[in-house]
């Protein structure tokens, strides 16, 4: 973890007093499986908490949270201790106000859902049909395989790859990309990880640059061609470069979440997996819930610019605040009987999974079109999956099963 803010030490004690329970979590309570109760309490006791832990604030409460991510609140991402920044570099989600508004604008028309549809609904279905072709014919008859590695992760992978026009040889190298970005997104005060995440954006940004290019001369169905044939984005091909990377990065381990958790929760869900697979159109609701009760980005970072009142708690400007998206989706005051999972909750899109405010998800009809696909897929050719091995999914800033190993039921 980087240092946030210099509080000073009475301010510090002061604060541990008035939120004790706040005072006692541990990084691992936000991301073992198991302590989710500890969440609930500080709902309950100290919505709005000072965390040490976190160098922090931390936000539990649902309506706390969208104070948090309202376009109205003084909060902004543009600060040197943004992790997601300095590995990624400046782009939508790591910019402010009107910034960030004239990167995102290019990209809203090609992620509408029509269009997704449209452009990606066959694509999603030809590579779930032929990864599970990959498996081999022994999968359809019982075979046992490891739902992330064979198919979740590849699936995402490559959908990330066809969207940007990368060919297949420079899918391959996504993922390594991938974790580099990632590695280093946490802090350990050692220098390789952001060396090796400077070198991958590096690499990727002339792999862009050249898609770019191609894109002009040969316009493609790609994302990247959409907009690099569009004259009205107003970005230069650097500032279209750095928000691809993006969408590479918010592609990947999301996605491979959104389908494993809707799984896993079917899973220990019997009567509601055979009710989806019965009738496909229920499945838009349990991905959707399967994202409220686990989402697969549970933890969202803002920084104050000003001092700010959130639910109650004056918060100095300056300072760290985390909403635990997984604490809001579980508020009894908002979802009732909040830890049942039901794909018919009439209010499960109302979850914070894809995030509020002016960085809500853009990828949000391209994630559920996707979920739908890779589901659908696995359903039609080996029907239903019985999970022979999985671990509880956790984690801090992605929640998923760690291991997941599945065999088509015969
Ligand atoms: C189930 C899958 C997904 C989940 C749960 C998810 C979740 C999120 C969340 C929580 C945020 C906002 C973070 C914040 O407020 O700081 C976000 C932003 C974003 N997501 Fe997704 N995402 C998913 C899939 C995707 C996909 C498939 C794409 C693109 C292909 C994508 C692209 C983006 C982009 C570009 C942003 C930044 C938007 C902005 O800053 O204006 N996401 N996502």
């Amino acid at each position: 973890m980087i240092t946030q803010a210099e509080v000073s030490e009475q301010a510090d004690a002061a604060r541990r007093e008035q939120f004790p329970r706040g005072a006692a979590l541990t990084l691992d309570d936000l991301t073992l499986a198991g302590r989710e109760h500890l969440l609930d309490e500080l709902r309950e006791h100290e919505p709005v908490t000072w965390m040490p832990a976190l160098g922090g604030w931390l936000v539990t409460s649902r309506d706390a949270a969208r104070e948090v991510l309202s376009p109205a609140a003084p909060m902004t991402v543009e600060v040197e201790q943004n992790m997601v920044r300095n590995s990624l570099g400046p782009m939508m989600l790591t910019s402010d106000g009107e910034s960030h508004d004239a990167q995102r604008r290019p990209f809203e028309a090609p992620f509408r859902n029509r269009d997704i549809e449209l452009r990606y609904g066959e694509r999603i279905a030809a590579l779930a049909h032929r990864l599970i072709d990959e498996l081999g014919p022994g999968a359809a008859a019982g075979e046992p395989f490891d739902l992330g590695a064979r198919f979740a992760s590849p699936f995402a992978v490559l959908m990330a790859g066809e969207l940007l026009g990368l060919s297949l040889h420079d899918t391959e190298r996504i993922d390594g990309f991938y974790s580099d970005f990632a590695g280093a997104m946490e802090y350990s005060g050692d220098p390789e990880p952001m060396r090796r995440a400077d070198a991958a954006r590096a690499e990727l940004s002339a792999l862009l640059l050249d898609e770019l290019a191609a894109a002009r001369r040969t316009p493609g169905h790609s994302l990247t061609s959409q907009v690099a044939n569009d004259p009205s984005h107003g970005l230069s091909d650097d500032e279209l470069a750095a928000q691809l990377r993006v969408v590479l990065f918010g592609a990947i381990e999301t996605i491979q979440a959104s389908v494993m958790n809707t799984l896993y929760l079917l899973a220990e869900h019997p009567d509601q997996e055979a009710a989806a697979r019965d009738d496909r159109s229920l499945l838009a609701g349990a991905q959707e819930e399967a994202r409220r009760l686990i989402p697969p980005v549970s933890f969202i970072e803002r920084w104050t610019a000003a001092p700010v009142t959130i639910a109650g708690v004056e918060v100095p400007a300056h300072e760290f605040v985390g909403v635990s998206v997984l604490a809001a989706n579980r508020d009894p005051a908002h979802f009732d009987d909040p830890l049942r999972f039901d794909l018919t909750r009439p209010n499960a899109s109302r979850s914070l999974s894809f995030s509020f405010g002016v960085h809500a998800c853009l990828g949000l009809h391209l994630a559920r079109a996707q979920t739908t696909g890779a589901i659908t897929a696995l359903w039609d050719r080996l029907g239903r999956l019985r999970v022979l091995e999985a671990v509880e999914p956790e984690g801090f800033a992605f929640r998923k099963p760690a291991i997941m190993r599945v065999a088509a039921e015969r």
